[in-house]
């Protein structure tokens, strides 16, 4: 049977790996959190004291980055990072990461690879528009941006970072701005994709509302 590939794009914080992880679950396929991708290559940068403005030696360090996915795990270079790849420095760097072209060149290069060995569930900003344009199944999730600061801003509440609300919320239109402005495969719902509001929904009501889209 053909690979089923499944494109969950959208801001930060609509809800997009909460409800990726759980479709894959369900209709046991991989995920693929892509973000945690340009995050690692990030975290790798801040590890190395790399200047983030220095394209070129981003280009150089991320050319010798092997990143790989395992049981819910991510590797950079063979270490498990999923914590380190989520703090407050490495959010807010990772959109001047993530809009260097050959940066991106090198992070969706793995993406098709995995997508084409397996049936793959992958978020991001540009699965439907770029990465995988002719993935079986589209979605773009959304929220406004209130909701999608509170959200993080709960997250990182209960992990015991002190930070504060509005903070969090404009850290969160920042990001949207760069990831949406940049000039190569930018932050955007491919013609295709199926909208999906996620504000003052339920986890399960987007899950159910997805399945019932792939079904
Ligand atoms: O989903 P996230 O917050 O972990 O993503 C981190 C950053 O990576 C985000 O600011 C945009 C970028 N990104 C991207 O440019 N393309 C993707 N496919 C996924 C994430």
């Amino acid at each position: 049977m053909k690979n089923l590939v499944i494109a969950i794009d959208g801001p930060a914080g609509a809800g997009k790996s909460t409800i990726a992880k759980i479709i894959a679950k369900e209709l046991n396929i991989n995920y693929i959190d892509t973000g945690a991708m340009y995050r690692a290559v990030t975290l790798k940068c801040l590890q190395n004291n790399t200047d983030i403005k220095n394209e070129a030696e981003v280009i150089e360090l991320a050319k010798k980055t092997e990143i790989d996915f395992k049981d819910n795990n991510i590797y950079l270079d063979g270490k498990i990072v999923n914590d380190e790849i989520r703090t407050i420095e490495v959010t807010n760097n990772v959109s001047n990461v993530a809009k260097i072209k050959e940066v991106r060149y090198l992070m969706v290069n793995v993406q098709r690879i995995i997508g084409e060995r397996s049936s793959v569930i992958l978020d991001g900003r540009d699965i439907g528009s770029y990465v995988f344009p002719n993935a079986d199944y589209k979605f773009f999730l959304i929220a406004t941006p209130e909701e999608r600061g509170s959200r993080r801003y709960k997250e990182l509440i209960e992990k015991g970072v002190e930070v504060k609300l509005q903070d969090v919320i404009d850290d969160i239109i920042k990001r949207d701005e760069i990831d949406s402005n940049r000039e190569f495969a930018p932050l955007v719902k491919a013609e295709d994709a199926i909208e999906v509001d996620t504000t003052g929904k339920s986890i399960k009501d987007v899950v159910d509302l997805v399945l019932q889209k792939i079904k």
